[in-house]
């Protein structure tokens, strides 16, 4: 499909299925893909191994701030699409880890650490052709994306693609648990103060709770044909 040099921003509440829609998107149009939720956690994870968050999540955000040039956090692609790097080392693992999960959040309400991401994706995503994907592309970071999706799907449908994510990884969850853990994340993504999870007024809905990954794809192909004229839409 001919498509554009456009950005394309994915926004979303947590377990909506953004990532993987974002990464199928870039590889079917040879866009890149930049992970922004990947940057706050390779930032949380220096944070970590240079002993600048405590256990009680308390964070020495002007040393962090300071040291993170040196953190050489980027994207590197190989056959099995993009994968978030400190220097040579590949961090796409440990990022996911249930630690890093867990201090994030604090780390990613720091304003200091949102210019630090949005920068360091402005930077990336200059020379369009991109998707990115995270809370705050198309109302802050990208503000004049060509193309910005809003995804959203029912708590308990999120709560259970979780749960099977999770048990896929061999960890043992109760629903309830799950369930009380994605809606505790919405609200506080969507009322921190710096740069909370909001719709941006020419967002896209796509609420998928009963839509396959093939059946967004044909939705977003049309989509972008409504939007950017007659391409080859291939359905
Ligand atoms: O999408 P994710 O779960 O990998 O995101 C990790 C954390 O980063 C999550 O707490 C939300 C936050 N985040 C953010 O505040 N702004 C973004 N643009 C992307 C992620």
């Amino acid at each position: 499909m001919l498509i554009p040099d456009i950005i394309i921003a994915i926004d979303g509440y947590s377990s909506t299925g953004k990532s993987s829609f974002a990464r199928l998107i870039a590889k079917e149009f040879g866009f890149i893909y930049l992970d922004s939720g990947a940057l706050y956690r390779g930032v949380t994870l220096f944070a970590v191994e240079h002993s600048l968050i405590d256990d009680k999540n308390e964070v020495d955000a002007e040393t962090l701030v300071s040291m993170l040039p040196e953190a050489d956090l980027h994207f590197e692609t190989d056959s099995e699409g993009s994968k978030t790097y400190m220097g040579s080392r590949c961090i796409e693992k440990e990022i996911r880890s249930l630690d890093i999960s867990r201090k994030v959040s604090p780390i990613a309400t720091l304003p200091a650490i949102r210019e630090f991401v949005d920068r360091k994706l402005r930077e990336l995503g200059r020379k369009k052709r991109a998707v990115i994907d995270g809370r705050d592309i198309g109302s802050t970071v990208f503000p004049n994306a060509e193309l910005k999706i809003f995804m959203t799907a029912d708590p308990e449908i999120r709560a259970m693609r979780r749960m099977k994510e999770m048990e896929g990884k061999g960890e043992k969850v109760k629903f309830e648990d799950v369930l009380a853990n994605v809606m505790e994340r919405d609200y506080i993504d969507s009322h921190r103060k710096a740069s909370p999870l909001t719709k941006a007024a020419d967002a896209v809905e796509l609420d998928n709770s009963y839509m396959t990954l093939d059946e967004q794809m044909v939705w977003i192909k049309e989509l972008i044909a409504d939007k950017f004229g007659d391409t080859d839409v291939k359905k």
